[in-house]
C-alpha cells in the first residue's frame, strides 16, 4: 500500500488564522483561531486583521500539528492560500509558509480561497461521504464572493455567474449592521429569523440578467424601510425583529436559489452544490435538499465546519495539486484579487 501523504495547510485571506493537517483527504486537525478584535467595529479591520495573523500564526500551527499527532519532518508540503483575500493578511501567510518551507526544504502548494471552498466537499470527513460527481454546479456564497462554479474536475473551474456588487454575506452582514445586531450578521439573522415569519415584510429581488447576482439595492431597500418605519414607530426594529430578520433571510435565499435554477435548467446539471460561509445558513440549505424532490437535484451541503473559512479546504486543494505535481516556488506573492 502507499504510504499516506501529509500536508501542513494555511489559511490567512480574511479574519481567521487557520492550520489543518490532513493524511491525505482526510483532515486530522483544522485549528480556526478565530480574531474578535473586529466585533467593535461591525466588520473587518483590515489592519488589525494582519497584526492578528502575525501573533496568531506560529501557536496555530503547532497546536494543529499536536491535534494531528503529526511533526513538521513528516509533512509532505505546505499548502497555503495564495488569494483572494485582504492583501495584509495574505501577505502574513505567504510570508510565513515561505520561511517554513526554507527552513524545512519542503515544497510549498498555492491554493486558490474559492476553488477551495468548493473542495471542501471532497474532505473524507464530511458527513455524508457522499461526493458531488462531475459536472456539477457549486454556488459558492461568502462574506466577499457570490458565484456559481460550473465544476468539471478537481483542478478544472468555470465561472458561470456572479455578483455584480455585494457578496450574499455581505448583504446579511451589512443589514445586520444597519439593525444594530452583531457582526458577523449572517448566523444572528439566520438565528432570529426562525422565530419570525418570512412574508410579513417584502423585499425587492434584483432583476439582473444571466446567471449573475446583485444585492447593493436590497441592503438600500432595506436601509429605507427601516428608516420610514422608524419616523412611525421608533421602537419599530426592536419590535419587530424576529420578522425583519425572516423576511431579509427569505429574500436572500430566494435569489440565490433562483439563480441556481436557472443555471441547472440552462446546463443541464442536477448535480448541484453549496460552499462557504452562507452555505452555514439553514433556510439555504433546507431550499436546496427541498429541490432533490421537486426538480430531482442531487445536491452536497459541506459539514459546518468546513463552510465557513478554515484549512481543511486549503488542504484538500493542496492534495490535488500535489498528486498533480504542481508545485509553487519562492517567488509567489499573493494575488488579492486572485480569479478563480
Ligand atoms: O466563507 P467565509 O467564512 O469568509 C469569506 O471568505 O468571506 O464567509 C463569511 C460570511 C459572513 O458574511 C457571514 O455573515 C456569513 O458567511 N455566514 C452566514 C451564516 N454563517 C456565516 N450567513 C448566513 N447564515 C449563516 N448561518
Ligand atoms: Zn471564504
Amino acid at each position: 500500500m502507499q504510504s499516506p501523504t501529509y500536508i501542513l495547510a494555511i489559511e490567512s485571506s480574511c479574519d481567521d488564522t487557520s492550520v489543518a493537517v490532513l493524511k491525505n483527504t482526510e483532515v486530522l486537525s483544522n485549528v480556526i483561531c478565530t480574531q474578535n478584535v473586529h466585533e467593535e467595529f461591525g466588520g473587518v479591520v483590515p489592519e488589525l486583521a494582519s497584526r492578528e495573523h502575525q501573533k496568531n500564526i506560529v501557536p496555530t500551527v503547532f497546536r494543529a500539528l499536536k491535534q494531528a499527532n503529526i511533526n513538521l519532518e513528516e509533512i509532505a508540503a505546505i499548502g497555503f492560500t495564495r488569494g483572494p483575500g485582504l492583501m495584509g493578511s495574505l501577505l502574513v501567510g505567504v510570508s510565513f509558509v515561505k520561511g517554513l518551507s526554507l527552513a524545512l526544504n519542503k515544497p510549498l502548494i498555492e491554493v486558490n480561497h474559492m476553488q477551495a471552498h468548493i473542495l471542501a466537499h471532497f474532505a473524507e470527513n464530511n458527513k455524508s461521504n457522499n461526493k458531488p460527481k462531475f459536472p456539477f454546479l457549486c454556488l459558492t456564497v461568502s462574506g466577499g464572493h457570490t458565484q456559481i462554479v460550473l465544476v468539471k474536475s478537481v483542478l478544472d473551474f468555470e465561472l458561470i455567474g456572479q455578483t455584480k456588487d455585494d457578496a450574499a454575506g455581505e448583504a446579511f452582514d451589512k443589514v445586520a449592521k444597519i439593525m444594530g445586531l452583531p457582526y458577523p450578521g449572517g448566523p444572528v439573522i439566520d438565528k432570529l429569523a426562525k422565530q419570525g415569519n418570512p412574508n410579513r415584510f417584502k423585499f425587492p429581488i434584483a432583476s439582473i440578467p444571466d446567471h449573475d447576482f446583485s444585492f447593493s439595492g436590497l441592503k438600500t431597500a432595506i436601509l429605507y424601510f427601516l428608516r420610514d418605519s422608524i419616523k412611525e414607530d421608533p421602537d419599530f426594529i426592536e419590535n419587530n425583529q424576529t420578522d425583519i430578520c425572516a423576511s431579509i433571510q427569505y429574500t436572500i435565499v430566494k435569489t440565490l436559489i433562483l439563480k441556481l435554477e436557472k443555471a441547472s435548467k440552462d446546463l443541464n446539471i442536477k448535480q448541484i452544490a453549496i460552499a462557504g460561509g452562507v452555505s452555514a445558513n439553514s433556510e439555504l440549505r433546507e431550499a436546496l435538499t427541498a429541490r432533490e424532490n421537486s426538480l430531482g437535484w442531487e445536491t452536497y451541503i459541506p459539514n459546518f465546519e468546513f463552510c465557513t473559512d478554515n484549512a481543511a479546504m486549503i488542504g484538500i486543494s493542496a492534495y490535488f495539486k500535489y498528486l498533480k505535481g504542481d508545485f509553487t516556488d519562492l517567488s509567489v506573492i499573493p494575488e488579492a484579487r486572485m480569479k478563480l
